[in-house]
């Protein structure tokens, strides 16, 4: 961490400002009492949402000390080394999945880190789909939802979400894989039911699910198209494996077994139409709008198409993905590498659409 920066309201505002009454230093984070009789406090520097905005969400987003987590039985601290960026964030900070009163959250849902025996790991952040740690009645939820995110020094998951990451992969790419590789993994492989030599079109060629749709996609044998707005990022969806990349709309050279839709209503409509009779589209996202001014509900049904949807993945499908990318030496595509304390100049990048992949914060 380079720099500590925004609000505090857990200890004083930087390491220069430090009380008389600091109690000491482990790693990074810093253990405060606010009065010399007050309990002691653990700070950590976090990047969270602090306010909803759904028209201007980086107005809610902050940068600053929040509590460091507390042990819990069962769960397990995990000193974060990367974590990425997802579209979640700014869902999050819109409101969407994240209530006001659950504020202020950090956010950040995937993670790579050291945990508290010194181990290399990576996060499952589906909390509570086994009630491993919260008990069987909890519905599942992603961290950020729920339980504070991974943009901070330190993060506390069930001791079952907690996987080894493979020597293989570093950090960065490792802290890719848990929410839009997975994501991707579990829509191509598990939900589209395609086979090696089939083909897939994967919408909005630039997203972090889109870029890992078409390299997994091209690393299973599937004869992958793909669209994007811009032609730069179609130029490079090539170079990732894609046989072709065209205009979002665009008609393609062929109809296609399966799409792979995150963009949501503005590339429904060219999806359906992409399809072979009886093909699948599998949708995970609707960046754009989740209400498509034409459904093409008479193609659906006339040509027998199937709608899947689809969200993050298991346990399981997370560890046969690590070990597909450590097998095949297929890695992320990372777009940008920051210090968490430029995570602002990350979500920015993101919001405006001009990312090519993913987005990795570090500590
Ligand atoms: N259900 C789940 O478990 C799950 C998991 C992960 C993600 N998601 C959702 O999936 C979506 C993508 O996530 P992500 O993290 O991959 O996002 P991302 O990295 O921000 O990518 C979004 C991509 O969508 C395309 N796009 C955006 N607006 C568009 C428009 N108006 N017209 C055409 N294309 C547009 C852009 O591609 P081009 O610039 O190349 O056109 C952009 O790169 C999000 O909505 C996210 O919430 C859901």
């Amino acid at each position: 961490m380079s720099g500590w920066t925004g609000a505090c309201d857990a200890g004083p505002s930087s390491p220069q400002g430090r009380a008389p009454w600091q109690e000491g230093v482990s790693h990074r984070a810093l253990w405060f009492r606010r009065s010399p009789w007050a309990p002691i406090v653990k700070v950590m520097f976090a990047v969270y949402a602090a306010r909803i905005d759904r028209d201007q969400p980086l107005s809610g987003l902050e940068l600053g000390e929040r509590p460091a987590p507390e042990a819990r039985p069962g769960w397990s601290t995990v000193n974060v080394k990367a974590a990425s960026l997802n579209h979640h964030d700014l869902w999050s900070l819109r409101g969407v999945g994240l209530p006001e009163d659950r504020l202020p959250m950090i956010l950040g849902c995937d993670a790579a880190g050291v945990d508290e025996d010194g181990n290399e790991v990576v996060l499952h952040s589906v909390i509570g789909q086994s009630g491993h740690g919260v008990g069987p009645k909890e519905p599942r939820s992603i961290l950020t939802e729920r339980y504070q995110g991974t943009f901070a020094e330190q993060v506390a998951v069930p001791t079952w979400n907690v996987l080894p990451k493979p020597k293989e992969l570093s950090f960065e790419e490792a802290a890719c894989l848990p929410t839009a590789w997975l994501t991707a993994y579990r829509m191509l492989f598990t939900n589209a039911g395609v086979r090696p030599g089939d083909s897939v079109l994967v919408q909005g060629a630039g997203g972090g699910v889109a870029t890992a749709a078409i390299v997994l996609g091209k690393a299973a044998g599937l004869r992958v198209f793909a669209t994007s707005r811009d032609e730069a990022k179609r130029k490079r969806a090539v170079e990732l494996g894609a046989v072709e990349a065209v205009e979002s709309g665009a008609r393609l050279p062929q109809r296609v077994d399966a799409v792979i839709e995150t963009v949501g209503a503005a590339t429904w409509s060219h999806s359906v139409k992409s399809l072979k009779p009886g093909g699948t589209l599998v949708i995970s996202g609707a960046t754009s709008g989740d209400r498509p001014s034409h459904a093409e509900l008479t193609r659906i049904f006339f040509l027998e198409l199937k709608i899947v949807g689809s969200t993050m993945g298991t346990k399981d499908e997370l560890e046969d993905l690590l070990s597909f990318c450590a097998a095949t030496g297929v890695r992320p595509v990372i777009d940008e590498v920051l210090p968490m304390d430029r995570a602002r100049e990350g979500f920015e990048r993101m919001e405006s659409g001009e990312q090519f992949g993913k987005i990795v914060l570090t500590n």
